[in-house]
């Protein structure tokens, strides 16, 4: 039989924010195909996790860890759990981050000029210096085991900056909307954090890339879908099981020759 290039069984992943959106379909993905997931998330309340993962029938393969990823002491402590439950991880997805929202406090998505300071340091906070920790603890310790893949989830508004001009319906609605600047330049910082990572820890065989994402469908306003999808080549926002097939890729040995490298996935929107 065909050696399966793509295999992520046995493999033991933690996937940060992995309560939200996409992480949940990573967390299935890769438990479907028989890896060992552990989440941390910021809000792992009984009833989310019940809401996210009940009925999937996923026991023993999932381990959800009250984790707050700008914390060191917290994800030290989640670790011990993971190491305790399944020894070293091969792999983590730096997934765990804030947006601000279309239905945010206007002064979030109000002008450049009037952005909140504390806006800013909040983003960054988690955006950054959340990833920077997780790879940090983590991946340290995964190079210490001589091997690992680090994923580290970027945004098209962390390669180029968001049109605001999809956003006009709103400002011609009277708001002074703008899509704003710290999520970009948060996301942006992963890019070189993976690139250092990547050289850094490619003698200890832990490999780090960039995975950049377009905007998923959640049943945005009308308005908004009309403007987004007109300015995606393919027409579309993305599913929200899109980017399963990346993250199995990145982590698995269909993948080995890549480090430091940025995966784009995103309709076509930075191809124009
Ligand atoms: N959804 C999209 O359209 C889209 C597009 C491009 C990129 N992305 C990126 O994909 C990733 C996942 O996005 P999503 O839409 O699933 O987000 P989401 O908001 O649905 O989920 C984010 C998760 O992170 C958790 N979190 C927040 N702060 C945390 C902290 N301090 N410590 C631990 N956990 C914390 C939240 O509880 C939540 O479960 C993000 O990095 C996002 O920037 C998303």
């Amino acid at each position: 039989m065909a050696e399966d290039f793509f295999s992520v069984r046995e493999k033991v992943v933690v996937i940060t924010g992995g309560l939200g959106q996409l992480g949940r379909q990573f967390g299935l993905a890769l438990i479907d195909r028989g890896a060992k997931v552990a989440i941390f998330d910021a809000q792992a309340d009984g009833r989310r996790v019940a809401e996210r993962f009940g009925g999937q029938g996923i026991g023993e393969n999932l381990l959800v860890l009250s984790v707050d990823v700008t914390n060191r002491n917290s994800i030290e402590a989640g670790l011990r759990r993971v190491n305790a439950t399944w020894g070293v991880p091969h792999a983590l997805i730096n997934n765990a981050a804030l947006d601000s929202p279309p239905s945010a406090p206007a002064e979030e998505n109000g002008p450049f000029e009037s952005y909140p300071e504390n806006s800013w340091d909040q983003v960054m906070e988690v955006n950054a210096k959340g990833v920077f920790l997780c790879c940090q603890v983590v991946g340290g310790q995964m190079a210490e085991a001589g091997r690992g893949s680090v994923i580290n989830i970027c945004s098209i508004y962390g390669l180029v900056s968001p049109d605001q001009r999809i956003y006009q319906y709103r400002r011609a609605g009277g708001a002074p909307f703008f899509k704003p600047v710290a999520y970009s330049a948060s996301k942006s910082a992963l890019l070189n954090l993976t690139r250092y990572l990547a050289t850094y820890w490619a003698p200890r065989n832990v490999r780090v890339n960039t995975l950049t994402f377009g905007g998923v469908f959640n049943n945005q306003d009308e308005e908004f879908l009309r403007g987004y999808c007109a300015r995606v080549p393919l027409g579309r926002m993305a599913r929200e099981d899109d980017y399963n097939g990346a993250v199995i890729f990145l982590l698995s040995d269909a993948s080995a020759y890549m480090t430091g490298s940025n995966l784009v996935i995103d309709g076509g929107w930075t191809a124009w």
